[in-house]
């Protein structure tokens, strides 16, 4: 039966997810869109032919509606999901999922439940390859270790775009649960369990501007004994590729801009078209793919080692770089 979606959030990451489902016509229908800014709400509902919610209360009393996308600032995520599933509907949040350690304790409760999140670079072909190659040959010899390095830009303008960018209470953090938590969730996606983590902070280009974190660095150990190293900051001064070193005993991959290396071998690409920024990818018409096809879709005890390491960075930064033991 077709699911009826309503998009809750129509500013930067909604259109992606509206763009994505009209390409699910058989699986989904975009049945209502809903935000608090009136106008936004209106244009989305003209352009999909839906109806308008100004809130998500109002919305929750349509039973028509099965599915709840959450596209809301990061503040609002998990109190979103716990309405929603509370009254028997399905949810797709958008990353981070939870913005506090304590929001997390009490996601993992709803780990069986109707929950889905978007950390849509897993679907990546490179991605998909590595793992793959990961988890089936054993020529490789041990994981050694893990290199992530992200090095983006992002302006004053970019944070005064939103009135919940940049805030502790409302963004959770900076570059890390934000911008660089896709970055960390590949590098744990490779490197699994993470057992203890230490991190230091900075903000280093807008000062008076973001109370979060500009600049992260950090240090991971995984179970099965190898090492992370984890650098992200949105105070470069240019966009540059992001890059993950995967090294093993016998061979070591490179994943950077959007491509998969075996030494210097090409051995998978990433799909470019999609709509928004470069930096997205093409990934949500894939998760989409999965969850609406029950192609082994995201839930949240798949992204639950990420989630931990990012606030275990978070609690080891404001201990100094204290190691915390996961
Ligand atoms: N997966 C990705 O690559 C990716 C990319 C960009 C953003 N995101 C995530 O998507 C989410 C939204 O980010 P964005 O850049 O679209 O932000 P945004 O500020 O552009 O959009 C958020 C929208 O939510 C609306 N809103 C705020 N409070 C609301 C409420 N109580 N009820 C209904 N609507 C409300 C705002 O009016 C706004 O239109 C964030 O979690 C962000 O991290 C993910």
């Amino acid at each position: 039966m077709i699911k009826n979606i309503c998009i809750v959030g129509y500013g930067c990451i909604a259109p992606v997810h509206a763009a994505a489902l009209s390409k699910l016509p058989e699986e989904v229908k975009i049945y209502a869109i809903c935000d608090i800014v009136r106008e936004r709400a209106d244009k989305g509902a003209e352009k999909y032919g839906a109806k308008a919610y100004y809130s998500i209360d109002e919305a929750l009393e349509d039973e028509a509606i099965d599915v709840f996308h959450i596209c809301t600032p990061h503040y609002l995520h998990f109190p979103m999901t716990e309405k929603c599933l509370a009254k028997g509907k399905m949810v797709v949040s958008e990353k981070p999922l939870v913005m506090t350690k304590d929001e997390l304790s009490k996601v993992s409760v709803f780990k069986d439940s109707d929950l889905y999140c978007i950390f849509q670079n897993r679907t990546n072909n490179s991605v998909q390859k590595l793992k793959e190659i990961i988890d089936s040959d054993k020529t490789l010899g041990k994981l050694t270790g893990i290199r992530a390095i992200m090095t983006w830009k992002r302006t004053a303008a970019y944070y005064r775009s939103g009135p919940w960018r940049g805030k502790i209470a409302t963004e959770g953090g900076g570059v890390l649960i934000n911008q660089s938590i896709h970055t960390l969730d590949l590098m744990c996606l490779f490197g699994g369990k993470v057992v203890s983590a230490e991190a230091k902070m900075s903000n280093h280009s807008l000062k008076g501007e973001i109370e979060v974190e500009d600049t992260v660095e950090a240090f991971v150990k995984f179970e099965n004994g190898a090492s992370g190293i984890f650098y992200a900051t949105n105070a470069n001064a240019f966009d540059s590729p992001t890059i993950l070193d995967i090294s093993f005993e016998n061979a070591s991959f490179r994943y950077i801009d959007g491509r998969l290396y075996k030494g210097g071998e090409l051995l998978a690409s990433d799909t470019a078209e999609a709509p928004g920024k470069a930096c997205w990818g093409s990934g949500h018409e894939r998760e989409f793919f999965n969850i609406y096809k029950g192609n082994s879709p995201l839930k949240y005890k798949d992204v639950e080692n990420t989630l931990k390491t990012v606030f275990a960075f978070y609690e080891s930064a404001k201990n100094d770089g204290k190691e915390i033991i996961l």
